[in-house]
């Protein structure tokens, strides 16, 4: 299971198996670097079929921190062209995560978010007027088609982890009273905006995808049922994939352990048609392919245990028992 192929639209994976998209705080100005290139690289050397590029942002205000990626200018362009390339020459598929961090930049004055809300920790923002989100909705559309130019095989918009897209979700943090507030219809017209947009650049040919949290973890805010009825509410066609995480949008940090994300990936994959990708501290291989065979997900990803064993699944290979086509340079390593 592990190891079998996933087509969706024109991309084919070999494998299950993804690169969570994880912030490098490496890049200046938001290019690119030696680092990027080795660090994505190698993890497609290793066997991981999709890597998703880190947060990389739409707009300069909208960087977590001012050494994360982005493509708000088309200078940029270039630099993540040599970075897809490095990763295709692995065989790896080359995903990106466009994101806008909201009322959670870290190291800029200029904060946007729905409302003037602050999160604990950070300064209060401004909320964000009409044509400051067209703004925002521009800047993602803009940002997909210098993806496009870039080689990127696969995008994932960042609604995720309390950044701007969940900010607009999620009741806690969106207090609008305009059509981008109120009901849920209102709170997610902000991503389907983004979403068209982003489809404007982005061929309905190649697959596209979003990042949720299913869950607020606090009760006057988003709950997996709600999250649900997001997706479902998504217009048809106009995305493919979901990739499960939860909290962020409050301190508050959920116990962790192996699988504690599943619970929410596997009742998303049973109420929507769409494909799954869930993970959330996997490290064993057998584990993981028993997420897939009882139908829990579609793909898992991987974040830490990537950062610290890049070649894990070769590893998963032989935990298995399959034997795993490797590298031609690195045949004499088979056991
Ligand atoms: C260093 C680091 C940076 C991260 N940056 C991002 C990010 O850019 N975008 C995102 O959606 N999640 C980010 N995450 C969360 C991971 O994608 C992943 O969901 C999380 O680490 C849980 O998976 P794991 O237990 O396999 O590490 C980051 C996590 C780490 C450890």
């Amino acid at each position: 299971m592990l190891f079998s192929p996933l087509k969706i639209k024109d991309m084919e994976l070999k494998n299950r198996l993804v690169l969570a998209p994880m912030c490098m705080y490496s890049a200046k100005e938001g290019f690119v670097n030696d680092f990027h290139i080795i660090h994505y690289a190698a993890r497609a050397l290793g066997q991981i079929a999709l890597i998703i590029v880190e947060a990389t942002a739409v707009l300069e205000n909208g960087q977590i921190t001012k050494n994360d990626l982005g493509l708000w200018n088309d200078e940029q362009i270039k630099s993540f062209r040599w970075l897809t390339k490095r990763i295709k020459l692995f065989e790896g598929k080359a995903g990106i995560q466009l994101a806008h961090a909201g009322r959670k930049a870290k190291d800029t004055k200029d904060l946007f978010a729905p409302s003037s809300v602050s999160h604990e920790g950070y300064q209060t923002p401004k909320a964000m007027t009409t044509e400051e989100i067209e703004t925002v909705v521009l800047a993602f559309q803009e940002a997909a088609k210098r993806a496009l130019l870039a080689g990127f095989d696969f995008i994932e918009i960042h609604a995720a982890h309390g950044y701007l897209i969940h900010e607009f979700l999620s009741p806690l943090s969106n207090k609008r009273e305009d059509q981008y507030g109120g009901s849920l219809e209102n709170r997610m017209r902000f991503l389907i905006e983004v979403l068209k947009a982003v489809r404007e650049e982005w061929p309905f040919t190649k697959p596209l995808g979003i990042r949720i949290s299913a869950t607020d973890y606090d009760h006057h805010g988003l709950a997996l049922k709600d999250v649900i009825e997001i997706l479902n509410l998504i217009p048809e066609g106009l995305i493919d994939v979901v990739n499960v995480s939860t909290g962020g949008i409050t301190n508050y940090q959920p116990a962790s352990y192996p699988g504690y994300q599943m619970s929410y990936a596997n009742k998303i994959k049973a109420n929507t048609n769409y494909i799954v990708l869930g993970g959330g501290l996997i490290k064993d291989g057998v584990y993981a392919n028993d997420l897939l065979k009882a139908a829990e997900c579609d793909l898992i990803y991987f974040g830490r245990l990537a950062l610290r064993e890049p070649s894990f699944p070769l590893r998963f290979a032989k935990q298995l028992n399959y034997d795993l086509p490797y590298l031609k340079q690195y045949e004499r390593a088979k056991e």
